[in-house]
């Protein structure tokens, strides 16, 4: 392989303060900027479910790029979970609590149902939007088989909210809240 996940690791921006004081924001953009990089990451964020899903599902907006390059890789499918009110047709919808307010996102049920998704993101923080996801998919009745992301802030204890597993492609380097 060209770029190591290691290598790939080190092209995470750490902003602080970002987007309010106390934060360190983990920029991933230029991992994804980088072709040798992302092509890893791809790789590994696969890696534990090779051969078990069918489909892959992308949480707006990040995990949108990271499911259009793992479903251009695999050739499997890629459903859009989307922030809610922007879908045309009926969708299936979770609401779920943020740090302060709430949020919803939907899907339309566009896969088969018994689809085996993976479900892709970015970073794994709170485990709220994950876990919504997840309640999202089994409405569809399709099933979770894991959920991918590049980044699991740790100390927040997210996992504990997913019922499939979660696999983390970039081991924890730096303590910080990200959103
Ligand atoms: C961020 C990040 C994850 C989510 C993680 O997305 O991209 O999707 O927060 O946080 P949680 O585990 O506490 O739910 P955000 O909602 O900021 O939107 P974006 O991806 O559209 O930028
Ligand atoms: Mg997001």
């Amino acid at each position: 392989p060209k770029c190591s996940i290691r290598d790939a690791q080190a092209l995470i921006h750490q902003i602080p303060d970002y987007p309010e004081p106390g934060i360190i924001f983990q920029d991933v953009m230029p991992v994804l900027a980088n072709g040798d990089a992302l092509q890893a990451v791809v790789r590994h964020l696969i890696e534990p479910f090779a051969g078990m899903f069918d489909v892959v599902a992308g949480v707006e907006a990040r995990g949108f790029l990271l499911a259009g390059a793992v479903a251009a890789h695999t050739g499997v499918g890629m459903l859009p979970i989307r922030k809610a009110g922007k879908l045309p047709r009926p969708a299936a919808k979770v609401r779920y609590t943020l740090e302060y307010g709430s949020a919803a996102i939907e899907a339309q049920a566009d896969i088969a149902a018994g689809a085996r998704v993976l479900i892709l993101d970015d970073v794994l923080a709170t485990g709220g939007t994950l876990s919504a996801s997840e309640t999202l998919i089994n409405k569809l009745g399709a099933t979770v088989v894991g959920h991918a992301v590049l980044l699991e802030i740790v100390e927040l204890g997210g996992r504990k909210h997913l019922t499939a597993p979660l696999h983390c492609v970039f081991p924890e380097q730096v303590s910080g809240y990200t959103e």
